[in-house]
């Protein structure tokens, strides 16, 4: 059974003090052992999630990695240095990367490979514009996505890997994909890694993202191929995320 996975990419946000409060309130609340959790905070505040997650059933992850081991690339940071601050996660191809900085599809691939031979567990992201949906090129463009990085890393890869489907016009604007949507794809996506590898598109996490509330995420989480959420905004309070890890049933 693949065990749902709630996490929180908390994208540009936070202080030292926000960070404390959200990450304590995350860890006096009532346990849920059947649900996974993770955080995505910015890279400056990886230290003090990992000396405050330690020892906790909440994993943390980091939001980018440059695929290069180290060098002149001012402004990166390499996977050595988040596993240095206990990294079991990295967020690779998020639509914001994509959108606003640019990154390809083979520079998503070049991360994601990177990440795994460093040891990390890469959260694929995917998804398309809304208007590709209009011109019904959802599964054409997803399913590009994940070629590029099954052509570079191999079905392998995605053993130790998760990925999340998150429609680009569903991300922070309140607009969520409909259950049925979302399980649509997810299904395109599991039915493409099955055609495969029947084994590993059996353990793949699909999580979905996209303006995922604590109102919304049970009708999401109960369809039969999501299995978890990534979540930006509702992330940012601990109320809220953890009305969306209750929402799991
Ligand atoms: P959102 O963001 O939950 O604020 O829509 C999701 C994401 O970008 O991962």
């Amino acid at each position: 059974m693949r065990k749902i996975l709630v996490a929180g990419n908390w994208k540009m946000h936070g202080s030292t003090a926000m960070v404390q409060e959200l990450l304590d309130s995350l860890l006096t609340a009532p346990a849920r052992a059947e649900v996974d959790m993770a955080v995505f905070p910015p890279f400056p505040y990886l230290p003090l999630a990992q000396s405050l997650l330690a020892d906790s059933p909440i994993a943390w992850g980091a939001q980018n990695l440059n695929p290069a081991a180290q060098g002149a690339h001012t402004g990166e940071v390499s996977a050595s240095m988040l596993l240095e601050f206990g990294c079991r996660y990295v967020l690779v191809g998020h639509s914001e990367r994509r959108t606003l900085y640019g990154e390809t599809d083979e520079d998503v691939a070049d991360r994601f490979e990177r990440a795994l031979e460093a040891g990390l567990e890469p959260v694929l992201c995917v998804g398309e514009t809304l208007e590709e949906r209009e011109q019904d090129r959802t599964e054409e463009v997803v399913d590009r996505q994940l070629e590029a990085v099954i052509g570079r890393s191999g079905m392998a890869g995605f053993q130790r890997a998760v990925v999340a489907y998150e429609p680009v016009w569903a991300i922070g604007t309140g607009r969520t994909a409909s259950p049925e949507q979302a399980q649509a794809v997810h299904a395109f996506i599991r039915d493409k890694f099955a055609s495969r590898d029947g084994i590993i598109a059996g353990q793949l996490r699909i999580l979905y993202g996209g303006s995922v509330k604590g109102s919304n995420a049970a009708d999401l989480f109960a369809r039969e191929d999501i299995d978890g959420g990534l979540v930006g905004g509702a992330s940012l309070k601990a109320d809220d995320f953890l009305a969306i890890r209750d929402a799991v049933a």
